[in-house]
């Protein structure tokens, strides 16, 4: 076919130039909303840099997160594989766990390192530290790392510095643990980490690594997990206080433009037209912190639930000369960015079971997605309930839904940790093009033919769940308070003493 022969052909020039295997950049936001960006119709966000790519790229409508909360969500991205495989749940890691990611799953550095690429990490990893940190993301490909390795709540946060001259970060954050650390591979650079100076380091190392491979002439990998927009908000002297919509917008704001530093480092090494740049974000708005929290837009609820506000997130791809400007309406998933990564390299698929899908098609000619169906599992996933929610095509199916204390405060009562968790025979069902704030449950007088929609998505369920192989949980084995990061590591009284 026509259309085929286009699609190989162009690959083809893509991957026989030996010189040039393409790079690629994998930006993750956290906690921001389908609705907090520019370009998704924020009122007052300003994304300059990230309005550039989706003018500039191609920006998706449909495209979904695997969990509501931070580590299974960022296990998925890096695997192609919903995180009840890998034991990445139920909620997230915490500093003392004594579980991670486990090391004989495959991420997308490991699945490029064979070619030859400079692989690195810059930003939150959270999916785990460990007995000597040994999930650490030198320990699953990446040759080098610069971060937080979790979420940077948690540690004291009282008498941190989160805005310019001396505004102390907002509200509680975890005690009874030690102060967050800033790690070098892994070596802890700083305890407590300074939040003013974060962005320059984050900008600086990128730059570093983008440069010093281009040198080498080695393709390269960045990916770049954000924490900014994660409470407790902060941001540094270029962003504090130049925003209107407060906090939550100073934070996007210097999160974008980090953004922008990549581009105009992609730019000035003259390796921008052979790079892919991929945005998303983990998952939902956390809305309980209310204006500080973020913007599910048209979405139904956030973080902690499997309604669409919970899941559905901004993407972004661009490659200029690669990837046309536009908008895809395809449905998508941070677990096709692993399949799709490797067929862009050429890269061999790691030898497991994938639930991600090559959108090759999609990105180089805004073709169809070979997705058939988006499974959502809540944030404490059991093979007794199974899936509480299945999107197929334009429909959603909820089998079970329930509110979260990360979703509470809004009006909508289906949101809140009062919300509690109900189960659906038959499922309650909404057509998202139709009703993308999932209000209005399809009637069995309406259009649909409802019966053989069931049938359809029970048939998918049936076969999804018959192919899901529960991993180990990683988050139930618990945590050490020993095995918190400490850069004395002899010191006494734990935590507090643990600061250089
Ligand atoms: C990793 O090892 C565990 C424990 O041996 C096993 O259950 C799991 O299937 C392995 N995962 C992969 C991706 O090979
Ligand atoms: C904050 O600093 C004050 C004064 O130095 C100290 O008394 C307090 O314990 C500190 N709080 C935390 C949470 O570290
Ligand atoms: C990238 O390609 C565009 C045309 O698509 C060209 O104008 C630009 O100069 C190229 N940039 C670099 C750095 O090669």
């Amino acid at each position: 076919m026509e259309f085929t022969r286009m699609v190989f052909v162009t690959l083809l020039c893509l991957c026989t130039h030996a010189t040039s295997l393409p790079n690629f950049v994998v930006i993750f936001a956290d906690d921001v909303g389908f609705g907090d960006l520019g370009c998704y119709g924020h009122p007052s966000s300003l994304t300059p840099n990230l309005d550039r790519l989706a003018a500039e790229g191609l920006r998706f409508t449909d495209f979904y997160s695997t969990s509501p909360v931070c580590s299974p969500s960022r296990a998925s991205l890096l695997t192609g594989r919903y995180q009840t495989r890998s034991g990445v749940y139920p909620g997230v890691l915490y500093p003392g766990s004594i579980g991670g990611l486990p090391l004989n799953e495959s991420t997308i550095a490991e699945v490029l390192k064979p070619l030859g690429y400079a692989t690195a990490a810059v930003g939150k990893w959270h999916l785990g530290f460990g007995p000597n940190g040994m999930f650490l993301p030198t320990k699953q490909g990446f040759d080098e790392y610069l971060g937080i390795p979790y979420s940077h709540d948690m540690g004291p946060c009282h008498n941190l510095t989160c805005f310019p001259p001396d505004v102390k970060c907002f509200g509680q954050c975890d005690m009874g643990t030690v102060l967050v650390p800033l790690m070098h591979n892994e070596v802890i650079k700083e305890q407590p980490v300074n939040f003013l100076d974060l962005e320059r380091a984050y900008s600086d190392f990128a730059a570093s690594f983008i440069t010093t491979s281009v040198k080498k002439k080695r393709p390269f990998f960045l990916y770049y997990p954000s924490h900014h927009t994660h409470y407790p908000q902060y941001a540094g002297e270029g962003a504090a206080g130049k925003t209107s919509r407060g906090p939550f917008g100073d934070s996007l704001l210097e999160f974008d433009n980090t953004v922008g530093n990549l581009l105009a480092t992609l730019e000035e090494s003259g390796v921008i037209n052979n790079t892919l740049v991929f945005f998303t974000a983990d998952n939902g708005p956390s809305l309980m912190r209310m204006s500080r929290g973020g913007n599910a837009g048209a979405l139904r609820c956030g973080k902690g639930t499997t309604y669409e506000g919970g899941m559905r997130e901004p993407a972004i791809a661009f490659w200029p000369g690669t990837i046309k400007p536009g908008v895809t309406r395809e449905l998508t998933s941070t677990l096709d960015i692993l399949p799709t990564i490797a067929r862009l390299a050429g890269a061999k698929s790691p030898p497991v079971e994938l639930d991600g899908v090559d959108m090759t098609e999609i990105l180089i000619n805004h073709g169809k997605s070979k997705r058939e169906a988006m499974m959502f599992y809540p944030t404490d996933p059991s093979e007794k309930l199974g899936l509480f929610a299945l999107r197929l095509g334009k429909y959603k199916a909820h089998f079970f839904t329930r509110g979260s204390t990360l979703s509470s405060t809004t009006p909508d009562k289906e949101c809140s940790m009062f919300a509690v968790l109900t189960a659906h025979d038959p499922p309650l069902l909404f057509d998202l093009e139709a009703d993308p704030s999932e209000h209005y449950p399809l009637v069995p007088s309406g259009e649909t033919d409802i019966p053989a929609l069931l049938e359809r998505i029970k048939k998918v369920k049936e076969r999804f769940e018959a192919s899901m192989l529960f991993g180990e949980s990683q988050i139930g084995k618990g945590s050490d308070p020993q095995l918190e990061p400490c850069c004395s590591p002899q010191c006494r009284p734990k935590p507090h003493c643990c600061q250089c």
